[in-house]
């Protein structure tokens, strides 16, 4: 027997009044904000772009799939249709990887995305969410303290005091949503999530079913139904997936940028995104400052100047390219609220040293270092040099 699962309104609802687990990562519950939204989901912010794959991809698709596999990699990836449309690249890398990772959603193995810090992979499932299923919302994020509820269905406790146990007093989970309506879960950093909570999902995965045995029902998946998780490598020990839950997911490693020009476009790009929903002045401007911020980063993080010639010890911050992407954001709006517009030196100087010195000590005279012997001594830095040891001293 099944359960037909409420439609997200009604869920809002529920989830409300009952502020239980359901809640947790029911993004159904939020009220639209219509073009105010802050950040709005990517379905929308690229609804567009959708609208114009749809009408264009003649390839077939999966059952629920709103494009084709195909389209929605060129969603991802960017390119021009027939009509003219230029489709933004989303994601910035090897093509093949997108090509599995949808091509995995297609099957019956779900997805796993891994990777360090800041390598898109959140990014990359919302946008995967939005372009299959039209809906990046139905999303549990992991933490230490995730419960079973918001992998599997929690209780309207007023419903279930008044009513007993019924359809009516269950709220579902993100991931019991997407399987009764055939949709694209999100799970984000699976491995934060303890042991047991985790193991869950086996039986999502493997039977394509949630039991419900309170009721004696279960909730089959429908056509169309997969999974999305993210995991980060840093995380690696923290809650290590179990083999059995791993075998149900095909593992897609997303790299750091491969070169600096690609780390530069990237930050180029989104920055121009955030930039314009800020009302920040455009970028193109700021361009040199992007190269150097993405250049100290990534001599920094690899542990040697781009050149090869030095040797660098590496901080023990991150440095990716998430961080870039904030360090020139706060810059251009420095230079925005407090400069004369154009993005220089001394408006990423002081975002590149949060960045770097995490710990006080240790990554303190790591950069001291950089700076003097590379920063000091490189054509064209001095400028930078200045701004640095102003914010440094
Ligand atoms: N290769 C890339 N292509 C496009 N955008 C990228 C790329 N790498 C990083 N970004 C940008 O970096 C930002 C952060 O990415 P995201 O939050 O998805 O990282 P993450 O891998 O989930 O990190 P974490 O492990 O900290 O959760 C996003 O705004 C994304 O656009
Ligand atoms: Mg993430």
């Amino acid at each position: 027997m099944t359960v037909p699962v409420p439609s997200a309104d009604e869920t809002a609802e529920t989830a409300e009044t009952a502020g239980t687990a359901g809640a947790a990562g029911t993004a159904g519950a939020a009220e639209t904000a219509g073009g105010e939204a802050l950040r709005p989901h990517a379905e929308d912010a690229f609804a567009d772009e959708l609208k114009a794959l749809a009408a264009a991809d003649d390839r077939p698709r999966p059952a629920r799939w709103r494009l084709s596999p195909w389209a929605v990699a060129t969603y991802l990836l960017g390119g021009t249709l027939p009509d003219g449309t230029v489709i933004t690249p989303k994601y910035v890398g090897p093509r093949r990887i997108v090509e599995v990772a949808v091509t995995t959603l297609a099957t019956d193995r779900a997805l796993l995305l891994l990777g360090v810090p800041g390598t898109a992979k959140t990014w990359v499932s919302e946008h995967l969410a939005a372009a299959i299923s039209g809906d990046s919302t139905l999303l549990v994020q992991g933490t230490a303290g995730t419960p079973e509820e918001a992998i599997r269905y929690g209780w309207n406790y007023a419903r279930l005091l008044a009513h007993g146990p019924s359809r009516e007093a269950l709220v579902p989970s993100p991931v019991m949503r997407a399987m009764a309506g055939g949709m694209t879960a999100r799970v984000e950093e699976l491995t934060r999530i303890p042991a047991d909570v985790q193991d869950t999902l086996i039986t999502v995965l493997s039977e394509k079913t949630l039991p419900i045995p309170e009721l004696g029902e279960e909730v089959q998946a429908v056509r169309g139904f997969n999974l999305i998780a993210t995991a980060n490598d840093r995380d690696r020990g923290v809650n290590e997936l179990s083999s059995a839950l791993r075998r149900r997911f095909n593992t897609v490693v997303l790299p750091l940028p491969a070169t600096a020009e690609e780390e530069v476009d990237i930050v180029a790009r989104r920055v121009a995104q955030l930039g314009r929903s800020l009302d920040l002045p455009a970028v193109p401007e700021g361009v040199a400052e992007i190269r150097r911020v993405v250049t100290v980063f990534r001599e920094l993080r690899g542990g040697t100047t781009e050149d090869g010639r030095t040797k660098l010890k590496s901080p023990s911050g991150t440095l990716s390219t998430a961080e870039a992407i904030s360090v020139v954001t706060g810059g251009l709006a420095l230079a925005a609220h407090f400069g004369d517009g154009v993005l220089r030196a001394g408006d990423v100087a002081a975002g590149i040293l949060g960045a770097v010195v995490r710990d006080p000590a240790a990554d303190r005279v790591i950069w001291q270092e950089y700076l003097e012997t590379v920063v000091r001594e490189r054509d064209g830095w001095k400028d930078f040099y200045r701004a640095c040891r102003e914010v440094g001293a």
